[in-house]
């Protein structure tokens, strides 16, 4: 064991949310900023694990399990001495911290495992590819989701927009040729995704005949969106994320609070604007036509009262600034 560290993107699905969980294709791209860390330090006594944001040190080979922030690294921990080779049981601290909000649909719970993964694997000598990475993290994700579709974890771990679709390997899309410009906003409202998922497939449930044909429709825009999005071409992609955002507000996943800031993307100059992610809540993003719009556009997201809004630039590099 060595000293060692980790990180992982946030990311931001731009179109095919919920449509994905019945095997349509999902649009997802990884962003730099907000981000997850972790750092392996070397010290004597316990193995222990420190969730710096939570101000929580759990102590994994002797404790129980306090907190429910906990289980995901507890089950992380679980692939080492199973798929992974075993720990030892002292002589290590593993420090996690991440800058991306909870529940807001930035894939939180999947950068956090990730960043940890990387950091116990190169602490230990273990080479992961990103798609090993990418299936052990999918485990955990089943604490938050219960049922994922796999997007959060693939676009995480191969860090590389992807055009996701279950069960198949992922396709990576290339990035934009011609820089798109996009703002992302958080309600502040939290969702439970595990929550969401589960409205969409009772709601499913009981009027299929009414719910398979918009959710079709939702991974339809998925489909077409990875080339718009390849091309840079931004008016085309915008019209496909106002389309996707009239049908994920069909199938009720959409909020007042969602709607009042799509709203004011839209009346800023947005050329288009949808809820990203569960929904219910959480981050929506919008699509300027340009540098000067996406900050006038991050400017009346704040006035609408977003809890954090950012610009993020994405052309063959990518990079997102708060302000
Ligand atoms: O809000 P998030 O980051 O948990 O994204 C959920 C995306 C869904 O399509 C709604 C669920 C899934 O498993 O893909």
């Amino acid at each position: 064991m060595e000293s060692a560290t980790g990180a992982a993107p946030s990311k931001l699905i731009l179109l095919g949310e919920h449509a994905v969980v019945y095997g349509h294709p999902a649009l997802a791209v990884p962003l730099s900023s907000p981000s997850a860390h972790a750092g392996i330090a070397l010290q004597a006594g316990k193995a222990q694990v420190e969730l710096v944001d939570f101000d929580i040190v759990w102590t994994p080979f002797t404790d129980g399990m306090t907190a429910e922030v906990i289980r995901p690294f507890a089950r992380l921990l679980r692939h080492f001495g199973s798929e992974l080779p075993e720990l030892p049981d002292r002589g290590w601290r593993l420090e996690v911290r991440s800058t991306i909000p909870i529940g807001c649909g930035l894939g939180s719970g999947a950068s956090t495992a990730a960043a940890a993964l990387s950091a116990l694997c190169r602490a230990n000598g273990i080479g992961l590819s990103p798609e090993e990475s990418s299936r052990l993290v999918f485990e955990i994700e089943k604490i938050h989701h219960g049922t994922p579709s796999g997007v959060d974890n693939t676009v995480i771990c191969l860090n590389t927009p992807v055009l996701f679709h279950k069960g198949s390997p992922p396709l990576q899309v290339a990035r934009p040729k011609v820089p798109l410009h996009i703002v992302v906003a958080d309600t502040g409202i939290r969702h439970k995704t595990i929550e969401v998922v589960s409205g969409v497939a009772a709601r499913r449930a009981r009027e299929p005949q009414v719910y398979d044909p918009l959710i079709a429709a939702i991974g339809e825009t998925a489909a077409q969106g990875a080339d718009a999005f390849s091309r840079g071409s931004a008016p085309e992609l915008g019209k496909l994320m106002d389309k996707n955002q009239g049908l994920l507000e069909m199938i009720g996943v959409s909020s007042p609070e969602l709607e009042k800031l799509i709203a004011a993307a839209r009346g800023a100059g947005a050329l288009g604007a949808k809820l990203s992610g569960a929904g219910m809540g959480g981050c929506m993003a919008a699509l300027a036509p340009d540098p000067e719009s996406a900050a006038r556009i991050r400017e009346a997201l704040a006035k609408a009262g977003a809890a954090l809004a950012f610009v993020c630039m994405m052309g063959e590099e990518e990079r997102c600034a708060r302000s």
